[in-house]
């Protein structure tokens, strides 16, 4: 079904300057499985039209917001749209935009001339310059501070912008594509996004199912991540046993295909233990201990779930940033929780390093 336009979308998109150079014409659209198989698996009706939409959309200049929770495989999409795209033979770019305080946000997407600030010895171009005519993958969007959310809407209208510290104006014929796994109507609602960039953002959206929805992905995810990894381990593809296989299809994944992938790579390791070490992919329980009864403490059940939940999620978050000396955006990404969501987590249980002596946990 060919991709029509409403007049009003059309209307109201900015004029862009002729490119420098002719873009290449849009990749041919690629409808049976094994031109899919390039990017990604996809066996269930639902990532099947997913996919089949994302390569209609990926020929025209509009952003494209991905939806789905962690570990669906936004990114993967990310990355075949721009394959798919006129865009394809420059630059896709991809910016966490949790992963960085938001002074590192700034100057990373525009960029900075010497001496903008202090440790700025020599002038560095933004992911938006060094995108231009490519794509800019903005991920965990739902995340961007509301200061920064303003300054991306900016560029995003007029596609203009300076450097920081700088007086020249730029331009760059950047596309959009961002992703998030935040429910954006609530964060609006609750004055955590914008909705004028919602609106921007959201010409086209595509939403990709929790894996324990699109069961039918499971087996050909198994034989497809067995054959990558037995190949990277230089070990031979063992068989999955059927049962293995249904197991796994009635497993509900909550950190869907990444952790689907990781239990594959225990399962090349350990055999069929790998299911008893825990399918899912949520770092180990920090060591057992004796749990006081709800009764001994005159707490309620509701009290106590959330004390013991609380202690445990205090206990993992310390162990992932002694194992990562204290690298907050690589605990984070090991938590599989945003920067931010750290941080608050570090203030609400009161974690500092314990050395140096009087170091701020926030820095
Ligand atoms: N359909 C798929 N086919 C093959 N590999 C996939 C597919 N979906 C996801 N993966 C793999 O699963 C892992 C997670 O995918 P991806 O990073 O795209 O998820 P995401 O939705 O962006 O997650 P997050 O919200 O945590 O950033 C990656 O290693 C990716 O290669
Ligand atoms: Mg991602």
């Amino acid at each position: 079904m060919p991709l029509s336009m409403p007049q009003t979308f059309s209307s109201r998109l900015p004029l862009l300057p002729p490119p420098t150079r002719a873009l290449p014409s849009p990749a041919a659209p690629l409808n049976h499985r094994l031109g899919l198989k390039r990017w990604m698996v996809a066996e269930s009706p639902a990532m099947l039209a997913i996919a089949a939409r994302a390569q209609q959309l990926a020929g025209y200049n509009l952003p494209v917001l991905l939806l789905g929770e962690s570990g669906v495989g936004k990114e993967v999409l990310a990355r075949m749209i721009h394959d798919c795209s006129p865009r394809r033979d420059y630059r896709f770019q991809k910016l966490n935009c949790a992963a960085l305080p938001e002074e590192l946000l700034e100057s990373e997407l525009f960029g900075y001339e010497a001496g903008a600030f202090t440790g700025a010895s020599r002038a560095k171009p933004g992911h938006f310059e060094i995108c231009d005519k490519g794509t800019l993958f903005l991920d965990e969007i739902g995340e961007l501070p509301v200061t920064m959310q303003a300054k991306l809407l900016h560029v995003l209208q007029d596609h203009r912008f300076n450097r920081l510290g700088g007086r020249q104006e730029m331009f760059a014929d950047v596309r959009i594509l961002a992703a998030t796994n935040v429910n954006l109507p609530l964060a609006m609602a609750e004055r955590r996004f914008r909705e004028d960039l919602f609106f921007r953002l959201n010409v086209f959206s595509l939403h990709l199912p929790p894996l324990r929805e699109r069961t039918d992905d499971i087996p050909a995810l198994l034989d497809y991540f067995l054959e990558r990894h037995a190949e990277e381990l230089g070990c031979e593809a063992p068989p999955l046993p059927p049962a293995l296989v249904e197991r796994c299809r009635r497993h509900p994944w909550p950190g869907n295909v990444r952790e689907l992938e990781n239990f594959v790579k225990r399962y090349l390791v350990f055999g069929e233990q790998a299911w008893l070490d825990g399918a899912g992919d949520a770092p180990a329980p920090p060591p057992a201990r004796p749990a006081r009864a709800a009764s001994q403490l005159g707490e309620g059940l509701k009290e106590m779930v959330h004390r013991v939940t609380s202690d445990i999620e205090r206990e993992t978050i310390a162990r992932v940033l002694d194992d990562s000396h204290w690298n907050r955006t690589l605990a984070a990404r090991a938590l599989n929780i945003s920067y931010r969501a750290l941080v608050n987590k570090l203030r609400l249980y009161q974690l500092y390093p314990t050395a140096p002596a009087g170091r701020s946990p926030l820095n």
